[in-house]
This record gives structure tokens, C-alpha cells and sequence, in this order.
């Protein structure tokens, strides 16, 4: 899962996708294109969405997209079309361009809707993304794990 800050939306993601899939077949994470917050825990407002749901993202820390992921994950879900330029740039070849998926297009399928950037909003910002990453983590979980 990968955003600009790895603060705000792709921390949800992946703790939303974590609570959906079996830890011991699929391993998810999360970084951002950016390397402002490296190190960082989560912004305090996706830490307290995620915690009225249910999940813990307080434990994570932020880190940096690097070419070596494309090595280590099989899909690379980013949260909107400039997350998705940077990180197609580090592609290799086009087997890892081909990991890279606009995260929404799994609920409006060749829409390339962005998942908004909600650092300079008010909460009702983290409440959307929230909602809109859980609906589209239930299908991701449901490819992966086609038999629950
Ligand atoms: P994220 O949100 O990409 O969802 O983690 C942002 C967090 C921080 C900044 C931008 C977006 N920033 O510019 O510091």
C-alpha cells in the first residue's frame, strides 16, 4: 500500500487489508513516495479511525518506497495517480509496472479514482478514506483468500 507521506491513507490500508487476510499467507505493508515522515507513527487522526473500527495502526512507522519492493510483493496498491506515476518511474521492467494498481479501481473498476490526500482536511476527510479503503480491501482480501 503506498501513499505520498505513508502517514494518512496507505497506514489504513494496510491495516484494513491485515484485518481482512491471513497473516501466514499474505503479507501486507505500507510506504509512501515521499521521505518527509520516515520513522514517523501514523497521523493521530488515521490512528483514532482505525481504532473505532477495531484496528490497531499505532505500531507502524513510515518508510520510504524503494525499487526493491517490486523484488519482495506481488501487487503494489498506490492511493492516487501521482503516487502512481512515481512509483511506475522505479519500474524495472514491465512485470513491475504491471504490480502497480490504482487501489479504488478494485470498487469502480477503470475509473482511476484517487483516493484524497485527507492530511489537510478535517475528520470527515479520515472517515471517507476509511470507507472507501475498507470497500476496496473486502474485494483485494476476497481475490487473495478466494475461500475466506
Ligand atoms: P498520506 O498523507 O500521503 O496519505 O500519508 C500525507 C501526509 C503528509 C503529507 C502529505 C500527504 N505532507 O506533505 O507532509
Amino acid at each position: 500500500m503506498v501513499c505520498l507521506g505513508n502517514i494518512c491513507r496507505s497506514p489504513l490500508a494496510e491495516g484494513i487489508l491485515k484485518s481482512k487476510v491471513n497473516s501466514k499467507e499474505v503479507f501486507v505493508d505500507s510506504a509512501g513516495t515521499g521521505a518527509y515522515h520516515v520513522g514517523n507513527r501514523p497521523d493521530l487522526r488515521s490512528i483514532a479511525i482505525a481504532n473505532i473500527n477495531g484496528i490497531d495502526i499505532s505500531k507502524q512507522k513510515a518508510r520510504k518506497f524503494e525499487v526493491t519492493d517490486f523484488d519482495d510483493f506481488d501487487l503494489i496498491y498506490v492511493m492516487d495517480r501521482s503516487n502512481y506515476r512515481i512509483v511506475c518511474e522505479q519500474a524495472r521492467n514491465e512485470n513491475d509496472k504491471a504490480k502497480v494498481k490504482l487501489i479504488l479501481n478494485e470498487i469502480m473498476p477503470g475509473e482511476d479514482v484517487e483516493v484524497p490526500d485527507p492530511y489537510y482536511g478535517g475528520e470527515y476527510g479520515f472517515k471517507n478514506v476509511f470507507n472507501m479503503l475498507d470497500e476496496a480491501c473486502t474485494v483485494i482480501s476476497n481475490k487473495l483468500n478466494p475461500n475466506g
